[in-house]
């Protein structure tokens, strides 16, 4: 059996080696992304291993087919790019890991939110200039906050856990509420009762059609004055444009973005000698009260371990057997 990975990281290479010697796979790790071009060159694999940066149109499964590569197995939760409908038109199956490392995006989103309560960016960049002053910055403990949770999947739970060891109150909202939670009397009733009552709201929830900038002016208008929002979840739940209305009126305190709508041509590239085209991006990075990091809450040892090594296994699987517990296009 062969395998070919794109988007192959140097923190990634190792668990690939490990893997391949106690399989009977053989795999190749290629640095660049799968783009088109190189579609013809995939004869003579059975499976293709990626990270879900890019977008997976129907063509490439068209070719997938035609030269005879049967899974795309993709190395990260999220398969809003992926066009699984032509995935199973052609008969490719298609994996994903679902749960590399919960508690890896959990932890960064509380990470940058303690760092906005307490306004420890302020601080460094006064620190950098010799200005060792206190005030105006004072900061919030989490145990007088209520955090709204938008999502509890097995990310928004891992939030959840951590934010009450914080002494906060927490609440949340879910289409598909955890039977476990809805015990616990967590959940309100809708977007809208959770936007009025939370101090703090937290995304993790997947980026569906129906969700699209659910974090949006009205929305906005609907949340308490001085709302702190952390988005680690996909960038095309929020409308940039209305978020950065919302924190240039004050009516949003803090915001911490490891997602953005337009990434793709942004994040993991290293842009430092090319101006910045996207203007709104240019924006977001001029706000004091912003937080940007390049989508890198899954980014731990662990959470990359699992990533590789989950991946081909169910690559494996998917390819000896026809199905993995890991299939999303079925
Ligand atoms: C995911 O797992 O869906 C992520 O957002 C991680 C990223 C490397 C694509």
């Amino acid at each position: 059996m062969k395998f070919i990975a794109f988007n192959v990281r140097s923190d990634e290479e190792k668990y690939f080696k490990a893997w391949e010697k106690q399989s009977d796979v053989q795999v190749e790790c290629v640095a660049a992304p799968l783009t088109t071009e190189k579609l013809d060159g995939l004869a003579g694999y059975d499976a293709v291993l990626t990270l879900q940066t890019g977008t997976y149109p129907e063509k490439m499964f068209e070719k997938f087919k035609e030269v005879g590569v049967k899974v795309l197995s993709i190395r990260n939760v999220g398969v809003d790019n992926i066009d699984l409908k032509a995935a199973t038109e052609n008969g490719i199956l298609v994996t994903n890991v679902p749960a590399y490392s919960p508690n890896a995006i959990a932890e960064f989103s509380v990470t940058q939110l303690l760092q906005l309560l307490r306004n420890t960016t302020l601080f460094r960049r006064r620190v950098a200039a010799h200005d060792f002053r206190w005030a105006p910055f004072v900061g919030k403990e989490l145990r007088s906050l209520t955090v709204g949770v938008l999502g509890t999947g097995r990310i928004g739970r891992a939030a959840i856990n951590i934010y009450r060891g914080f002494g906060a109150k927490v609440i949340a909202y879910d289409l598909y509420p955890n039977p476990e939670l809805k015990k616990e009397g967590i959940y309100v009733d809708s977007y809208a009762e959770l936007f009025a009552q939370a101090d703090v709201i937290t995304l993790h929830m997947p980026a569906t059609a129906a969700d699209h900038h659910l974090i949006g002016a009205e929305a906005i208008a609907q949340m308490k004055d001085g709302v702190y929002l952390i988005n680690t979840a996909r960038g095309a739940l929020v409308d940039t444009e209305a978020l950065i209305a919302g924190i240039k009126n004050g009516k949003i305190a803090g915001a911490a973005l490891d997602t953005y709508e337009n990434e793709s041509p942004i994040f993991n590239h290293d842009l430092k000698d090319q101006p910045l085209k996207d203007t709104v991006f240019k924006e977001l990075l001029e706000l004091d009260n912003v937080l940007i990091t390049p989508h890198v809450a899954f980014y731990t040892e662990t959470a990359v371990e699992n990533m590789v090594t989950i991946a081909l296994k169910s690559a494996q699987e998917a390819v000896t057997k026809g199905t993995t517990a890991t299939l999303v296009n079925q």
